[in-house]
Protein backbone atom coordinates (compact mmCIF):
# COMPACT_ATOMS: atom_id res chain seq x y z
CA UNK A 1 0.00 0.00 0.00
CA UNK A 2 1.71 3.48 -1.23
CA UNK A 3 -0.17 6.79 -0.25
CA UNK A 4 1.15 8.79 -3.10
CA UNK A 5 0.90 13.07 -2.73
CA UNK A 6 -0.66 15.49 -4.77
CA UNK A 7 -2.23 13.50 -7.15
CA UNK A 8 -3.41 14.55 -10.56
CA UNK A 9 -6.77 13.70 -10.68
CA UNK A 10 -7.79 15.27 -14.58
CA UNK A 11 -7.78 11.66 -15.99
CA UNK A 12 -10.14 10.09 -13.44
CA UNK A 13 -13.48 12.39 -13.65
CA UNK A 14 -14.92 12.11 -16.88
CA UNK A 15 -15.64 16.09 -16.72
CA UNK A 16 -11.46 16.48 -17.38
CA UNK A 17 -11.76 18.91 -14.65
CA UNK A 18 -7.74 19.75 -13.22
CA UNK A 19 -7.70 18.93 -9.43
CA UNK A 20 -5.65 16.96 -7.40
CA UNK A 21 -6.07 14.40 -4.52
CA UNK A 22 -3.81 15.83 -1.71
CA UNK A 23 -3.03 12.10 -1.00
CA UNK A 24 -4.10 9.19 -2.65
CA UNK A 25 -4.07 5.50 -2.75
CA UNK A 26 -4.74 2.44 -4.89
CA UNK A 27 -6.80 -0.44 -3.41
CA UNK A 28 -6.86 -3.79 -5.38
CA UNK A 29 -7.59 -5.74 -2.90
CA UNK A 30 -9.63 -5.56 0.86
CA UNK A 31 -6.34 -6.39 2.20
CA UNK A 32 -5.08 -2.88 1.00
CA UNK A 33 -7.98 -0.79 3.12
CA UNK A 34 -7.44 -3.35 5.81
CA UNK A 35 -3.36 -2.05 6.29
CA UNK A 36 -4.36 1.68 5.38
CA UNK A 37 -7.07 1.02 8.31
CA UNK A 38 -4.11 -0.45 10.73
CA UNK A 39 -2.28 2.66 9.98
CA UNK A 40 -2.93 4.78 13.03
CA UNK A 41 -1.95 8.03 10.69
CA UNK A 42 -4.69 7.43 8.32
CA UNK A 43 -7.33 5.16 9.72
CA UNK A 44 -8.88 8.20 11.26
CA UNK A 45 -8.55 10.88 8.47
CA UNK A 46 -11.54 11.49 6.10
CA UNK A 47 -11.82 9.62 2.72
CA UNK A 48 -13.35 9.66 -0.28
CA UNK A 49 -14.08 6.75 -2.30
CA UNK A 50 -13.07 7.36 -6.41
CA UNK A 51 -14.35 5.12 -8.42
CA UNK A 52 -14.33 5.77 -12.67
CA UNK A 53 -14.81 9.88 -11.48
CA UNK A 54 -18.12 9.83 -13.97
CA UNK A 55 -20.51 11.29 -11.57
CA UNK A 56 -18.79 13.87 -9.85
CA UNK A 57 -17.91 17.73 -10.13
CA UNK A 58 -14.40 18.28 -8.64
CA UNK A 59 -14.36 22.47 -7.26
CA UNK A 60 -10.87 22.07 -6.05
CA UNK A 61 -7.94 20.11 -4.50
CA UNK A 62 -9.63 16.68 -2.77
CA UNK A 63 -8.59 17.29 1.06
CA UNK A 64 -10.13 13.58 1.89
CA UNK A 65 -7.36 10.95 1.89
CA UNK A 66 -8.89 9.84 -2.04
CA UNK A 67 -9.34 5.74 -2.11
CA UNK A 68 -9.13 4.79 -5.92
CA UNK A 69 -10.46 1.74 -6.26
CA UNK A 70 -8.86 -0.68 -8.67
CA UNK A 71 -9.91 -4.12 -7.88
CA UNK A 72 -10.64 -6.13 -10.58
CA UNK A 73 -12.07 -9.72 -11.92
CA UNK A 74 -14.48 -10.70 -13.60
CA UNK A 75 -16.48 -14.39 -13.47
CA UNK A 76 -19.42 -16.67 -13.92
CA UNK A 77 -20.57 -17.12 -10.41
CA UNK A 78 -23.45 -19.60 -10.86
CA UNK A 79 -25.59 -20.87 -13.61
CA UNK A 80 -28.79 -21.89 -12.39
CA UNK A 81 -31.84 -22.74 -14.32
CA UNK A 82 -33.56 -19.74 -13.88
CA UNK A 83 -30.41 -17.19 -13.70
CA UNK A 84 -26.97 -16.42 -14.22
CA UNK A 85 -25.17 -14.88 -11.71
CA UNK A 86 -21.78 -12.93 -13.07
CA UNK A 87 -19.42 -11.41 -10.43
CA UNK A 88 -17.04 -8.17 -11.33
CA UNK A 89 -14.60 -6.27 -9.43
CA UNK A 90 -15.70 -3.03 -8.15
CA UNK A 91 -12.42 -1.16 -10.50
CA UNK A 92 -13.91 -3.14 -13.72
CA UNK A 93 -14.49 -0.24 -16.62
CA UNK A 94 -18.72 -1.01 -16.83
CA UNK A 95 -18.76 -1.19 -20.43
CA UNK A 96 -16.01 -3.44 -21.31
CA UNK A 97 -17.88 -6.03 -18.22
CA UNK A 98 -20.74 -5.56 -20.21
CA UNK A 99 -18.96 -6.54 -23.55
CA UNK A 100 -17.00 -9.48 -21.79
CA UNK A 101 -20.58 -10.88 -20.41
CA UNK A 102 -21.71 -10.82 -24.50
CA UNK A 103 -18.43 -12.41 -25.75
CA UNK A 104 -19.44 -15.31 -23.07
CA UNK A 105 -22.76 -15.60 -24.19
CA UNK A 106 -24.20 -14.25 -20.61
CA UNK A 107 -27.03 -11.50 -22.19
CA UNK A 108 -29.00 -9.30 -19.60
CA UNK A 109 -26.76 -5.93 -19.99
CA UNK A 110 -27.18 -5.17 -22.93
CA UNK A 111 -29.46 -2.10 -22.59
CA UNK A 112 -26.90 -0.41 -20.07
CA UNK A 113 -23.94 -0.57 -22.81
CA UNK A 114 -21.93 2.68 -23.14
CA UNK A 115 -22.70 4.08 -19.63
CA UNK A 116 -19.27 5.43 -18.32
CA UNK A 117 -17.73 4.51 -15.30
CA UNK A 118 -17.12 1.53 -12.80
CA UNK A 119 -18.69 -1.53 -12.00
CA UNK A 120 -18.55 -0.48 -8.82
CA UNK A 121 -20.44 3.16 -8.84
CA UNK A 122 -23.14 0.99 -11.06
CA UNK A 123 -25.14 0.46 -7.52
CA UNK A 124 -24.50 3.76 -6.14
CA UNK A 125 -26.29 5.49 -8.17
CA UNK A 126 -28.68 2.62 -9.69
CA UNK A 127 -27.76 3.26 -13.36
CA UNK A 128 -30.21 2.84 -15.75
CA UNK A 129 -30.69 3.55 -19.77
CA UNK A 130 -33.48 2.40 -22.26
CA UNK A 131 -35.70 0.92 -20.24
CA UNK A 132 -33.50 -1.41 -17.60
CA UNK A 133 -31.90 0.13 -14.29
CA UNK A 134 -29.45 -1.85 -12.18
CA UNK A 135 -31.59 -2.84 -9.80
CA UNK A 136 -33.21 -5.42 -12.53
CA UNK A 137 -30.41 -7.15 -12.78
CA UNK A 138 -28.86 -6.66 -9.55
CA UNK A 139 -27.94 -9.91 -6.99
CA UNK A 140 -25.14 -8.70 -3.98
CA UNK A 141 -22.33 -6.78 -3.50
CA UNK A 142 -19.65 -6.83 -1.16
CA UNK A 143 -18.18 -3.88 0.80
CA UNK A 144 -15.78 -2.83 3.36
CA UNK A 145 -16.45 -0.87 6.35
CA UNK A 146 -13.69 1.85 5.96
CA UNK A 147 -13.47 2.53 10.04
CA UNK A 148 -13.40 -1.28 10.94
CA UNK A 149 -12.03 -3.04 8.34
CA UNK A 150 -15.42 -5.31 8.41
CA UNK A 151 -16.71 -6.96 5.15
CA UNK A 152 -19.90 -7.39 4.80
CA UNK A 153 -22.53 -8.37 1.80
CA UNK A 154 -25.45 -6.52 1.32
CA UNK A 155 -28.81 -7.63 -1.18
CA UNK A 156 -30.87 -5.30 -2.93
CA UNK A 157 -33.40 -4.06 -0.53
CA UNK A 158 -30.08 -3.34 2.02
CA UNK A 159 -29.18 -1.20 -0.72
CA UNK A 160 -32.19 0.61 -0.99
CA UNK A 161 -32.46 1.56 -4.34
CA UNK A 162 -34.15 4.87 -5.66
CA UNK A 163 -34.10 6.32 -9.25
CA UNK A 164 -30.57 7.30 -9.01
CA UNK A 165 -29.99 6.61 -5.71
CA UNK A 166 -29.14 4.05 -3.08
CA UNK A 167 -27.82 3.95 0.27
CA UNK A 168 -24.27 4.58 -0.67
CA UNK A 169 -25.59 8.29 -1.96
CA UNK A 170 -26.75 9.37 1.55
CA UNK A 171 -24.42 10.18 4.42
CA UNK A 172 -25.50 8.57 7.86
CA UNK A 173 -25.01 11.44 10.94
CA UNK A 174 -24.44 9.40 13.78
CA UNK A 175 -24.21 5.66 14.10
CA UNK A 176 -27.59 3.28 13.22
CA UNK A 177 -28.79 6.42 10.73
CA UNK A 178 -29.56 5.34 6.58
CA UNK A 179 -26.61 5.95 4.80
CA UNK A 180 -23.04 4.55 3.83
CA UNK A 181 -21.70 7.52 1.96
CA UNK A 182 -18.04 8.27 3.03
CA UNK A 183 -18.44 4.59 5.40
CA UNK A 184 -18.02 1.86 2.90
CA UNK A 185 -16.52 1.12 -0.14
CA UNK A 186 -18.06 -1.05 -2.77
CA UNK A 187 -15.36 -4.12 -3.57
CA UNK A 188 -17.14 -6.74 -6.29
CA UNK A 189 -20.64 -6.55 -7.53
CA UNK A 190 -22.80 -10.08 -8.77
CA UNK A 191 -25.41 -8.87 -10.83
CA UNK A 192 -28.48 -11.72 -11.28
CA UNK A 193 -28.95 -12.37 -15.33
CA UNK A 194 -32.60 -13.74 -15.68
CA UNK A 195 -33.12 -16.81 -17.83
CA UNK A 196 -34.70 -17.73 -20.42
CA UNK A 197 -33.25 -14.38 -22.07
CA UNK A 198 -35.75 -11.63 -23.42
CA UNK A 199 -34.87 -8.43 -24.98
CA UNK A 200 -36.03 -5.20 -23.15
CA UNK A 201 -37.65 -3.52 -26.49
CA UNK A 202 -39.99 -0.68 -24.92
CA UNK A 203 -37.89 2.30 -24.57
CA UNK A 204 -38.90 4.88 -27.77
CA UNK A 205 -35.90 4.80 -29.06
CA UNK A 206 -35.36 1.25 -29.58
CA UNK A 207 -38.85 0.72 -30.74
CA UNK A 208 -37.49 3.23 -33.58
CA UNK A 209 -34.28 0.65 -33.80
CA UNK A 210 -36.86 -2.15 -34.74
CA UNK A 211 -39.06 -0.48 -36.94
CA UNK A 212 -36.34 0.88 -39.22
CA UNK A 213 -34.38 -2.04 -39.18
CA UNK A 214 -36.94 -4.92 -39.49
CA UNK A 215 -35.53 -6.99 -37.26
CA UNK A 216 -38.07 -7.55 -34.57
CA UNK A 217 -36.41 -10.42 -32.56
CA UNK A 218 -32.92 -8.90 -32.00
CA UNK A 219 -30.34 -10.69 -30.19
CA UNK A 220 -28.77 -9.26 -27.42
CA UNK A 221 -25.53 -8.13 -29.19
CA UNK A 222 -27.98 -6.43 -31.87
CA UNK A 223 -29.75 -4.64 -29.01
CA UNK A 224 -26.03 -4.12 -27.38
CA UNK A 225 -25.30 -2.59 -30.71
CA UNK A 226 -28.01 -0.58 -31.23
CA UNK A 227 -27.76 0.83 -27.46
CA UNK A 228 -24.08 1.77 -28.75
CA UNK A 229 -25.62 3.24 -31.85
CA UNK A 230 -28.30 5.65 -30.28
CA UNK A 231 -26.04 7.04 -27.27
CA UNK A 232 -23.12 7.90 -30.03
CA UNK A 233 -25.68 9.70 -31.59
CA UNK A 234 -26.72 12.11 -28.87
CA UNK A 235 -24.72 11.64 -25.80
CA UNK A 236 -20.78 13.25 -25.72
CA UNK A 237 -18.25 10.43 -25.33
CA UNK A 238 -16.37 11.24 -22.39
CA UNK A 239 -12.96 10.30 -23.77
CA UNK A 240 -13.48 13.41 -26.64
CA UNK A 241 -15.30 15.88 -24.90
CA UNK A 242 -15.91 15.75 -20.93
CA UNK A 243 -19.01 15.29 -19.40
CA UNK A 244 -20.56 13.07 -16.33
CA UNK A 245 -23.63 12.43 -18.41
CA UNK A 246 -27.21 13.97 -17.50
CA UNK A 247 -26.45 16.44 -15.08
CA UNK A 248 -29.88 16.22 -13.52
CA UNK A 249 -32.75 13.48 -12.62
CA UNK A 250 -35.98 13.64 -14.67
CA UNK A 251 -38.33 15.58 -12.03
CA UNK A 252 -41.40 14.02 -10.84
CA UNK A 253 -45.12 15.84 -10.35
CA UNK A 254 -48.39 14.50 -9.44
CA UNK A 255 -50.71 14.09 -11.79
CA UNK A 256 -52.52 17.59 -11.11
CA UNK A 257 -49.38 19.50 -11.42
CA UNK A 258 -48.62 18.32 -14.85
CA UNK A 259 -52.22 19.11 -15.82
CA UNK A 260 -51.38 22.32 -15.04
CA UNK A 261 -48.09 22.72 -16.77
CA UNK A 262 -50.05 21.18 -19.78
CA UNK A 263 -52.24 23.54 -20.30
CA UNK A 264 -49.03 26.30 -20.12
CA UNK A 265 -46.60 24.24 -22.11
CA UNK A 266 -48.61 21.69 -24.04
CA UNK A 267 -45.64 20.18 -25.79
CA UNK A 268 -44.04 18.95 -22.75
CA UNK A 269 -42.46 15.54 -22.48
CA UNK A 270 -44.05 13.43 -19.43
CA UNK A 271 -44.32 9.46 -18.59
CA UNK A 272 -46.84 8.66 -16.22
CA UNK A 273 -45.13 6.19 -13.46
CA UNK A 274 -46.63 3.15 -12.04
CA UNK A 275 -47.12 4.78 -8.76
CA UNK A 276 -49.70 7.49 -10.76
CA UNK A 277 -47.03 10.11 -10.56
CA UNK A 278 -45.65 11.48 -13.80
CA UNK A 279 -42.31 12.10 -15.01
CA UNK A 280 -41.02 14.72 -16.67
CA UNK A 281 -38.21 15.06 -19.19
CA UNK A 282 -35.80 17.58 -17.67
CA UNK A 283 -33.75 17.71 -20.60
CA UNK A 284 -36.83 19.27 -23.00
CA UNK A 285 -37.63 21.64 -19.76
CA UNK A 286 -33.78 22.70 -20.17
CA UNK A 287 -33.96 23.06 -24.02
CA UNK A 288 -37.35 24.54 -23.25
CA UNK A 289 -35.82 27.35 -21.80
CA UNK A 290 -33.45 27.96 -24.58
CA UNK A 291 -30.38 26.41 -22.88
CA UNK A 292 -29.02 23.84 -25.72
CA UNK A 293 -25.54 24.70 -27.15
CA UNK A 294 -25.49 27.83 -24.51
CA UNK A 295 -22.21 28.38 -22.16
CA UNK A 296 -20.53 29.42 -18.89
CA UNK A 297 -16.71 30.20 -18.99
CA UNK A 298 -16.19 26.85 -20.71
CA UNK A 299 -18.48 25.02 -19.32
CA UNK A 300 -21.72 24.29 -21.65
CA UNK A 301 -24.43 22.57 -22.62
CA UNK A 302 -24.30 19.91 -25.22
CA UNK A 303 -25.91 20.56 -28.48
CA UNK A 304 -27.45 17.09 -29.31
CA UNK A 305 -28.95 16.67 -25.26
CA UNK A 306 -29.91 19.39 -22.90
CA UNK A 307 -29.69 17.47 -19.92
CA UNK A 308 -25.54 16.65 -20.97
CA UNK A 309 -23.23 19.58 -19.34
CA UNK A 310 -19.65 19.75 -20.84
CA UNK A 311 -16.77 20.62 -20.25
CA UNK A 312 -15.32 22.92 -23.54
CA UNK A 313 -11.98 22.72 -23.12
CA UNK A 314 -9.98 24.07 -19.82
CA UNK A 315 -13.71 24.07 -18.05
CA UNK A 316 -13.46 24.53 -13.59
CA UNK A 317 -15.80 23.07 -11.71
CA UNK A 318 -16.75 26.42 -10.29
CA UNK A 319 -18.15 26.96 -13.95
CA UNK A 320 -20.09 23.54 -14.02
CA UNK A 321 -21.68 24.71 -11.06
CA UNK A 322 -22.50 27.96 -12.01
CA UNK A 323 -23.85 27.18 -15.28
CA UNK A 324 -25.77 24.34 -13.37
CA UNK A 325 -27.08 27.28 -10.61
CA UNK A 326 -28.08 29.27 -13.98
CA UNK A 327 -30.24 26.35 -15.44
CA UNK A 328 -32.04 25.45 -12.39
CA UNK A 329 -33.45 29.19 -11.85
CA UNK A 330 -34.43 29.23 -15.18
CA UNK A 331 -36.66 25.84 -15.13
CA UNK A 332 -37.50 27.27 -11.74
CA UNK A 333 -38.97 30.75 -13.07
CA UNK A 334 -40.56 29.46 -16.52
CA UNK A 335 -42.09 25.99 -14.84
CA UNK A 336 -41.91 25.59 -11.41
CA UNK A 337 -40.13 22.78 -11.29
CA UNK A 338 -36.50 21.98 -9.02
CA UNK A 339 -34.52 20.35 -10.93
CA UNK A 340 -32.10 18.19 -8.67
CA UNK A 341 -28.31 17.30 -10.10
CA UNK A 342 -27.33 13.97 -10.53
CA UNK A 343 -23.37 13.99 -9.70
CA UNK A 344 -21.87 14.75 -6.52
CA UNK A 345 -20.23 18.24 -6.20
CA UNK A 346 -16.45 17.77 -4.11
N1 LIG B 1 -35.44 16.00 -24.99
C1 LIG B 1 -35.57 17.23 -25.58
N2 LIG B 1 -34.46 18.03 -25.67
C2 LIG B 1 -33.25 17.64 -25.21
C3 LIG B 1 -33.13 16.39 -24.58
C4 LIG B 1 -34.24 15.57 -24.48
O1 LIG B 1 -36.64 17.62 -26.02
O2 LIG B 1 -32.30 18.42 -25.33
C5 LIG B 1 -36.59 15.11 -24.92
C6 LIG B 1 -36.40 13.99 -25.97
O3 LIG B 1 -36.96 14.36 -27.18
C7 LIG B 1 -37.13 12.83 -25.37
C8 LIG B 1 -37.05 13.09 -23.88
O4 LIG B 1 -36.62 14.42 -23.69
O5 LIG B 1 -38.48 12.85 -25.75
C9 LIG B 1 -36.16 12.09 -23.18
O6 LIG B 1 -34.84 12.15 -23.71
P1 LIG B 1 -33.89 10.84 -23.73
O7 LIG B 1 -34.57 9.68 -24.35
O8 LIG B 1 -32.58 11.27 -24.30
O9 LIG B 1 -33.72 10.44 -22.21
P2 LIG B 1 -33.47 11.31 -20.90
O10 LIG B 1 -34.69 11.23 -20.05
O11 LIG B 1 -32.96 12.66 -21.25
C10 LIG B 1 -32.60 9.28 -19.49
C11 LIG B 1 -31.47 9.02 -18.55
C12 LIG B 1 -30.20 8.69 -19.33
C13 LIG B 1 -30.48 7.46 -20.18
C14 LIG B 1 -31.67 7.76 -21.11
C15 LIG B 1 -32.10 6.53 -21.88
C16 LIG B 1 -31.88 10.32 -16.54
C17 LIG B 1 -31.51 11.54 -15.75
N3 LIG B 1 -31.24 10.18 -17.70
O12 LIG B 1 -32.28 10.46 -20.21
O13 LIG B 1 -29.20 8.36 -18.38
O14 LIG B 1 -29.36 7.11 -20.96
O15 LIG B 1 -32.81 8.17 -20.32
O16 LIG B 1 -32.69 5.61 -21.00
O17 LIG B 1 -32.71 9.56 -16.11
C18 LIG B 1 -27.42 9.31 -17.11
O18 LIG B 1 -28.10 9.11 -16.11
O19 LIG B 1 -26.27 9.82 -17.04
C19 LIG B 1 -27.97 9.01 -18.43
C20 LIG B 1 -27.36 9.33 -19.56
Amino acid sequence: MIVEQNVPLQAHNSFGIVAKARALVRVRSEADVQQLLAHGEHAAVPKFVLGGGSNIVLTGDVRPLVLKVEVMGRRLVENGSKALVVEAGAGENWHDFVAWTLDQGLPGLENLAQIPGTVGASPVQNIGAYGVELQDRFDSLDAIDLVTGRIFTLDAGQCAFGYRDSVFKHVAAKDGDFGLAGRAMILRVRFRLPKPWKPVLGYLDLVRKIQDSGVTLPTARQVFDWVCAIRGAKLPDPRVIGNAGSFFKNPTVTPEQCQDIIAREPNIVHYPMPDGSVKLAAGWLIDACGWKGKSVGNAGVYDKQALVLVNRGGATGGEVVTLARAIQTSVYERFGIRLEPEPVVV
